[in-house]
């Protein structure tokens, strides 16, 4: 796993000095429909002799409102390369501009209140804080900010009804099932109302019926706050449901194609990913259970 943040509140906290202006991103500005865009990314970790490089010359342009899907081999480098589209990390070389931002030039400061003004971030293992309720869980990130405390609950109390989860409002974090703590993440992630949002592997530990369920609610989230969504999946059905999938292999990102079986067997991901021609039609599928499929 890349660094983890220790505290998810530090990653929220905007920490002294993050007021100052964060750099706007001049290679960004003309082209007002682009979200994110790496340039030329290359990321190295060094822990034994040998350097492990993940990616180089990686590039990648996502637009305003696209679901775009990540797939890829366990240790492909996919939680690194969303931890460098959030300033959680930074690439050994290459530039990433992130809503705006050039994030190579911003203090860890400047990177944290970027993060919470801009960024709703679902992480792998979703850090919730098991000993606070789901309303606290899900006000955190405004918290952390400063805002009051009664605007902050009656937001998270709303973002919490929107995934579904009134009934569940003053239960601890660490008394709620997986799915239902995969949507108190969800409403932590949207509670700032960020414009893009990053999700790793978010229905990643639940079985196929909850895991359907949560990314429906994500694809509905995706619509109505409009946002521009990232994530990272080894379900190939949701993949599939995203507007793009890209697969990152041997430190590329490939377009792949992805064709869901028709089989009724919901106990198997039936999707496959087939060519990697790049501009290639997404085969537009339904879920496992459904019988339908036909090209977008
Ligand atoms: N801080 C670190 N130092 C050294 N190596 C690291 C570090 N963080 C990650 N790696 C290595 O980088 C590779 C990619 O890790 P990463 O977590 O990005 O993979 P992933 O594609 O998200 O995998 P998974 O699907 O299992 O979550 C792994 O082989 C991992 O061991
Ligand atoms: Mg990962």
């Amino acid at each position: 796993m890349p660094s983890e943040p220790s505290s998810v509140v530090e990653q929220y906290f905007p920490i002294e000095g993050a007021t100052e202006a964060a750099p706007f991103a001049p290679a960004m500005g003309p082209d007002d429909s682009v979200m994110l865009r790496a340039e030329d990314l290359r990321k190295e970790y060094r822990s034994g002799s040998q350097p492990l490089v993940l990616f180089d010359e990686l590039n990648l342009t996502v637009r305003r409102g696209e679901m775009v899907a990540i797939v890829g081999e366990s240790g492909s480098g996919k939680s690194t390369l969303l931890h460098l589209m959030a300033a959680l990390d930074r690439p050994t070389a290459g530039d990433v501009y992130c809503a705006s931002t050039w994030l190579g030039k911003l203090t860890a400061a400047q990177a944290a209140a970027f993060r919470n003004r801009e960024i709703g971030y679902v992480w792998q293992l979703h850090y919730l804080l098991p000993e606070f309720t789901a309303l606290e869980n899900a006000a955190m990130p405004l918290l952390a900010r400063d805002e009051p405390r009664s605007t902050a609950f009656a937001k998270a109390r709303e973002m919490l009804r929107e995934v579904g989860l009134e009934a569940r409002t003053h239960h601890l974090a660490g008394e709620l099932s997986g799915g239902e703590q995969q949507r108190v993440s969800l409403a932590r992630a949207l509670v700032t109302q960020p414009r893009l949002l990053l999700a790793d592997e978010p229905t990643g530990n639940l079985d196929n019926r909850t895991a359907e369920a949560v990314f429906g609610l994500l694809e509905r989230l995706h619509t109505m706050h409009r946002l521009t969504s990232i994530l990272v999946t080894h379900n190939m059905e949701i993949a599939a449901h995203c507007g793009r999938t890209l697969r990152l292999h041997e430190g590329r990102l490939h377009e792949v194609r992805l064709q869901a079986g028709r089989s009724e067997d919901t106990s198997r991901q039936m999707a496959t990913a087939s060519s990697e021609t790049p501009g290639h039609p997404i085969v537009r599928t339904s879920f496992p259970g459904g019988n339908t499929a036909g090209t977008a």
